[in-house]
């Protein structure tokens, strides 16, 4: 028999309602093996920082990283100042664990309506650098409020972590049948950190010479997703550029309720965490509206990055069978337990 020690991160809004389908998942996943779960729950968010003033504690992160992996529903509140807890607590997380990899699939499911015309064959991936970029807090502003303001948020690409990602991603390419990376950026003006990612990238392609290589200002990128988002395979970029292309790639394959993902250390000396790619969407939180399949898909990468490639697909091709019956409901719309419960008889077989 084999344990595996979950931390649970609910987080805030919807992340409980949709954490608890994710986790009915991931049992009725491991019904009948001899993986057995057993959870911790952290209590992080904006509850805790209201009552104690604590985003993560040194000794929430002990504790966290005492687990093999780390399943997360969705932090921020109005109710909190805007950073306090995406900076202390998502990214303080993401950053102490060092989650280099932010892998962000994107797949449009038969059945799903996207918004393109001619949406064609999605099946792309985007490997989002985690560590480093505009998002290391490496800056600063003077004489603040006054019109001689000046705010810097300087952008961190070293070396090690450019080359670090660039060959995850160019390893994840090389494994699909397509084989073939995108990198996106905008080296005709970033030219600092354009020129390493783009020279990392010509060097790691001679360890992966049957990788073809393209590269798409980040701008351009938004054209080819919305016009040709076929042309995609994998897709490497820094922290920024892949937060914002991973809410389009979200967008064109039916919406954040169906964006997983994944933030993962792939050395595997930290737990690597699982995520819905949606918010904690305060104005629909309690009231049983969310859709939990963006945390069931990224219980799914969660199961295969245990090495449980079986549990994994029986929990995808769920919810891909569910998904393909949606448009029978004829408008019926189903309660966050609802989709959890049918995701589960689904998988349940
Ligand atoms: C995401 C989110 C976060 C990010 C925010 C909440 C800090 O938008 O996971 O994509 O920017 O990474
Ligand atoms: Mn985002």
């Amino acid at each position: 028999a084999r344990d595996v020690r979950l931390a649970v991160v609910a987080g805030d809004g919807i992340g409980t309602e949709v954490v608890e389908q994710g986790l009915l998942a991931l049992e009725t996943a491991l019904t009948g093996t001899d993986v057995r779960v057993s959870t911790t729950d952290f209590d992080l968010g904006a509850r805790r920082w209201h009552a104690t003033g604590e985003t993560l504690t040194d000794t929430d992160l002990e504790a966290i990283r005492a687990h093999d992996a780390i399943l997360l529903g969705a932090i921020g509140d109005p109710t909190v100042p805007s950073g306090v807890l995406e900076r202390g607590l998502l990214l303080k997380l993401r950053f102490a664990l060092d989650h280099y990899v932010n892998l962000r699939p994107s797949r449009l499911y038969p059945g799903v309506a996207s918004p393109l015309a001619n949406p064609g064959d999605i099946d792309f991936v985007v490997v989002r650098e985690g560590t480093e970029g505009p998002y290391v807090g490496n800056g600063g502003a003077i004489r603040v409020g006054t019109p001689a303001e000046v705010a810097n948020e300087v952008s961190v690409n070293t070396a090690f972590g450019v080359e670090r990602v660039v060959r995850d991603a160019f390893a994840r390419a090389a494994a699909r049948p397509r084989k073939k990376l995108t990198l996106v950026h905008k080296h005709n003006v970033l030219v600092h950190a354009g020129h390493l990612w783009r020279r990392t990238v010509e060097a790691v392609n001679a360890e992966f010479p049957d990788v073809t290589v393209d590269y798409l200002h980040v701008d351009a990128a938004t054209i080819f997703m919305v016009t040709n988002p076929s042309r995609f395979d994998v897709i490497v970029t820094d922290n920024l550029f892949g937060d914002i292309i991973t809410d389009l790639a979200a967008a064109i394959t039916g919406g954040i309720g169906l964006a997983a993902s994944a933030n993962i250390n792939p050395e595997r000396t930290t737990p690597s965490m699982f995520e819905p790619v949606h918010g904690s969407a305060p104005d629909i939180a309690g009231q049983g509206k969310a859709d939990p399949t963006a945390t069931v898909l990224s219980v799914a990468m969660l199961l295969d990055h245990l090495g449980l490639p079986d549990a994994s697909a029986k929990v995808e091709a769920a919810v891909a069978a569910d998904i393909a019956e949606r448009a029978n409901l004829d408008g019926r719309v189903r309660s966050t337990a609802e989709v959890g419960k049918d995701l589960a008889a689904r998988i349940a077989g």
